[in-house]
């Protein structure tokens, strides 16, 4: 039988469920028909409005939305939406955050908000005299061009803040790039800035082709596409912590004093600005939650995530996006993070979820938002890294973990709470938890 199928978009839900469980499922049709009917919402308008954010869908795929309260920041208290899967992220975020609570809180800033864009194109003829004209003439008439498309954002106050023209000529032959800058205010600007672009791109050819001082050759300039870039280095956040090192207490039941574990912590941090390894996942750890927050707020989690590691590896070297010091008996801990979100349109306020949580946030500009999410994000690290240079991840992540295990040997309400007292002081494992279950259960 072929697996291939013609007008699969036309076919209900309902027949491609069936289609999908027949063709590629060796479970009962009637059996899958009934568990993605389950995840379906009772609210026909509700599962409109999801079925359209995407093509072919066929059920909704639930994924924890959990609240990380006690964040102050810049002196004001925020609990944060945070929508995960796995299950120490919201537990750590909300640690970190009490954590510094009475360590007076996270300060958080940003540096800069500029989005980028870029038109590619060819051009095979005299250099100087595409820069000259592009910089007395042909970058007037391009910004002359997209002002229909940018009216309403420079009444917002944002718009198009320069191009700027690159020669690629000696790495790839005729290539070029206008390289333009955005400022979108409170939106995240794509399409914004893609209406902007394609406008500069259809324009440049109209002007130079039609301009008398360009040979026939230069005229057959070609314009090879017109994107945004989600690498956006100049759309930066920072957020810290600070305070004197014998206030961070004591560790691992008192065993490890604040000043052994300042010392351990930065040199952890150290260890993840120099090995690539170890960066890897100490990044990890802080798009844990910065992706948790990118999600709850209906933001792009991928853009954030493509650029976040641009970013760390902007030096030629892929490092640590936080950096710790200590100085003069103070600890700092900082994160400064590339973040292009947007609080107004996209996802921000179609999805009901996404809305509600920025609702929760207290309806923030983007600013704000960045700096919430870096926010998290240096909590999210601050939490692991604290971990690992103390007791270990796996005690606290099995225990969360204990959850899912018992949860996979299908125990009761009863079962769960008895398994939590009884490994409150025990290494959890799969087998541990198995063999614990059959032994209660017998
Ligand atoms: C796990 O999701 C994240 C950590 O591995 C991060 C880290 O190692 O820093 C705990």
């Amino acid at each position: 039988m072929s697996k291939e199928i013609q007008g699969f978009s036309k076919m209900s839900k309902k027949e491609k469920i069936q289609w999908m469980a027949k063709n590629f499922l060796y479970a009962n049709p009637i059996d899958v028909m009934k568990e993605f009917a389950g995840f379906w919402h009772d609210n026909i308008e509700a599962q409109k409005l999801l079925d359209g954010f995407s093509e072919n869908t066929l059920t909704n795929f639930p994924v924890p939305f959990g609240i990380a309260p006690n964040f102050m920041i810049n002196g004001e208290i925020y609990a944060v939406p945070m929508v995960i899967e796995e299950s120490s992220v919201v537990a750590a975020a909300s640690n970190a955050a009490k954590f510094w609570l009475s360590r007076g809180g996270f300060k958080a800033k940003v540096i800069s908000s500029t989005k980028v864009g870029q038109v590619h194109f060819q051009f095979d003829g005299d250099k100087e005299k595409l820069f000259f004209l592009f910089n007395t003439e042909i970058k007037a008439k391009l910004l002359q061009a997209v002002k229909p498309i940018t009216a309403n954002m420079e009444k917002r106050g944002g718009g198009v803040k320069d191009l700027e023209l690159i020669d690629f000529t000696s790495i790839e032959p005729d290539y070029y790039q206008i390289r333009c800058y955005f400022e979108t205010v409170d939106s995240m600007g794509a399409n914004f800035i893609n209406s902007c672009l394609e406008e500069f791109g259809k324009s440049l050819v109209d002007i130079i082709s039609n301009d008398a001082r360009f040979n026939l050759e230069e005229q057959s300039i070609e314009v090879i596409m017109c994107i945004l870039s989600n690498y956006t280095p100049e759309c930066v956040v920072k957020a810290e912590v600070e305070c004197n090192v014998d206030e961070l207490g004591s560790f691992d039941d008192g065993k490890m004093k604040a000043r052994e574990f300042a010392a351990r912590f930065a040199k952890a941090v150290r260890i993840a600005q120099i090995d690539p390894y170890r960066a890897t996942t100490h990044n990890k750890g802080i798009m844990n939650g910065i992706d948790a927050v990118v999600l709850a707020t209906g933001n792009d989690f991928r853009a954030i995530e493509a650029c976040a590691h641009t970013y760390a590896a902007r030096d030629g070297q892929y490092r640590s996006l936080s950096e710790c010091t200590i100085e003069n008996n103070i600890f700092n801990f900082s994160l400064t993070i590339p973040l292009a979100v947007g609080t107004v349109g996209g996802l921000t306020s179609l999805h009901p979820l996404a809305k509600r949580s920025l609702e929760v946030l207290g309806n923030p500009s983007a600013h704000r938002l960045m700096e919430i999410i870096a926010t998290v994000g240096l909590a999210q690290n601050f939490a692991a890294v604290k971990s690992l240079t103390t007791v270990g991840i796996q005690k606290g992540h099995m225990k969360m973990h204990l959850t899912n295990i018992l949860a996979s040997f299908q125990a009761t309400d009863a079962e769960m709470e008895k398994a939590r007292q009884y490994f409150e002081d025990k290494t959890v494992s799969v087998s541990g938890v198995r063999e614990y279950l059959l032994d209660i259960r017998k």
